[in-house]
């Protein structure tokens, strides 16, 4: 006849110390430790969901300075920017004959108020000088051919 094991040799593994009802100091560590987790973890998800909502692109007041320094700078900017961003206009390069084309389609197109005598050639001239037709010419370039 075999003797039967004890149950305390069979599950050695358990650690019989974790079986042990909590004393009341270390209940009240474990809750502090929960309360401090929790408290730390809120923290946490307020701070990124900031970080999160800070937009990436951060819009700003464009200023005339901002743009070649040509007489008729600022009548031409506070005209313009009435609708849009100068910046629109910025990055075209036109002739003097088609800016004043594009005076008109501003006009008959969007409802801009009619330009006309000086106020118009101050705001052609500008328009010419500060952002004048690009001179890279256009179409296919001869890869071979240095300018
Ligand atoms: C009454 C409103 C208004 C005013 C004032 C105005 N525009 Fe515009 N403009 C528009 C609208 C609307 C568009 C189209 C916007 C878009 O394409 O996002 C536009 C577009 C443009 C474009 C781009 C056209 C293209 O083909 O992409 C140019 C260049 C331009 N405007 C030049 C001017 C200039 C120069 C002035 C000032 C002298 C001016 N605009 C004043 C309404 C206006």
């Amino acid at each position: 006849m075999g003797e039967i094991p004890s149950i305390g040799s069979r599950f050695w593994w358990v650690d019989l110390s974790m079986a042990t009802p909590m004393t009341a100091k270390r209940a009240k560590a474990v809750r502090l430790l929960l309360l401090a987790l929790s408290v730390a973890s809120a923290v946490f998800l307020v701070t990124v969901g900031s970080v999160a909502q800070q937009p990436a692109f951060q819009p700003r007041l464009e200023e005339p300075e901002e743009y070649p320094d040509l007489p008729g700078r600022e009548e031409t900017f506070y005209f313009c920017v009435a609708c849009h961003n100068f910046k629109l206009v910025a990055q075209q390069g036109m002739s003097r004959h088609r800016w004043d084309g594009t005076l008109n389609f501003m006009t008959e197109r969007h409802g801009m108020p009619k330009l006309e005598g000086k106020e118009r050639e101050t705001i052609l001239d500008y328009l010419e000088k500060a952002f004048p037709e690009s001179e890279a010419p256009t179409g296919w370039q001869n890869p071979f051919l240095k300018r």
